[in-house]
């Protein structure tokens, strides 16, 4: 396990089990976000993310589920992610430990066909819990999205008086739409499955402030972290690989060199092409 510190932003590359276990103190985070292997086959830069059998699988996902909760304030919550075909079991394993307050799909497009005899899978789930429902951050008008009416003209509520337009905004519902990561997109990192920029500041604005510890066990490219400090929260990511530890170390931490390797972000082959065409062209003195 190794420890990389950088001011309020701390990044372990190493086992999620032992430095939850080891290193992380007991009720002192404010809000955990957890996008673990989902079982399903991935290809995590050579650890596959498929297990003997489904029974183990869960009995690994429990025991860190278990840290998690020990780890989260009284005060704290919980966000927890795994394919369609598992989460029922994090549901049922949760319910008599914390307070399941949401049930989240995160609803995706796709260029692609999915399935062809079947219906594809197009969403993945997310359970958003709290350890006290009567005590617990929701910052609600930091996260309001366009209420959309179906109606041109502003639709005037005659229950007030006197009567005033309907507001346009509201707290987003349960099924948020984002688009996945893309390769052509800005924020596109080398990894199977990152999670959308816009999805961890929705969770992170709602369910923290300026100022608390953000926790992400199994942090691939960092995501967690990047938005955490962006919005001025502290944040401890951990990932077992050090390919994506490094895209952390210089995501979060802003580090262009580790012991002697550059860490700059692989350029996408149509911007090579983009660089070569230019090379190609400048005038020659
Ligand atoms: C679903 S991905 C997380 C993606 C991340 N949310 C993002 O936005 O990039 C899961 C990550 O967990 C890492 N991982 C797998 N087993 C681990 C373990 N035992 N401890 C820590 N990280 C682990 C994998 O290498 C992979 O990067």
């Amino acid at each position: 396990m190794i420890k990389h510190v950088h001011e309020e932003h701390l990044i372990y590359q190493g086992d999620a089990l032992e430095v939850l276990e080891n290193e992380i103190k007991d009720s002192s985070i404010d809000l955990i976000f957890v996008d673990p292997p989902y079982n399903i086959g991935k290809d995590f830069n050579g650890l596959k993310d498929k297990w003997a059998t489904d029974e183990s699988y869960l009995d690994w996902c429990y025991q860190w589920i278990d840290l998690c909760l020990k780890k989260l304030k009284p005060t704290g919550s919980f966000y927890v992610m795994t394919s369609t075909q598992f989460i029922p079991y994090f549901d049922i394993y949760l319910r008599d430990k914390i307070n399941i307050l949401s049930r989240i799909v995160w609803s995706y497009d796709s260029s692609g066909v999915q399935a062809k005899n079947f219906y594809g899978s197009m969403y993945e789930p997310i359970l958003f819990c709290v350890k006290d429902r009567k005590n617990y951050t929701f910052n609600s008008d930091d996260i309001k999205v366009e209420a959309k009416t179906g109606a041109k003209r502003k639709l005037i509520d005659y229950r007030k008086n006197p009567p005033q337009p309907y507001s346009n905004e509201k707290v987003p519902g349960n099924v948020w739409e984002f688009p996945r990561v893309r390769y052509r997109m800005d924020e596109y990192e080398n990894h199977p499955t990152q999670k959308p920029i816009a999805m961890l500041e929705r969770i992170i604005k709602a369910s923290s402030n300026p100022g608390d510890l953000v926790l992400d066990p199994f942090s691939g490219t960092f995501t967690t972290s990047f938005v955490a400090k962006k919005l001025g929260r502290k944040s401890i990511g951990i990932e077992i690989n050090d390919e994506f530890a490094k895209i952390g170390l210089r995501r979060v931490q802003g580090l262009s060199e580790l012991n002697g390797e550059k860490l700059h972000k692989e350029p996408k082959t149509y911007e090579i092409k983009n660089f070569q065409q230019q090379t190609l062209f400048e005038p020659k003195i």
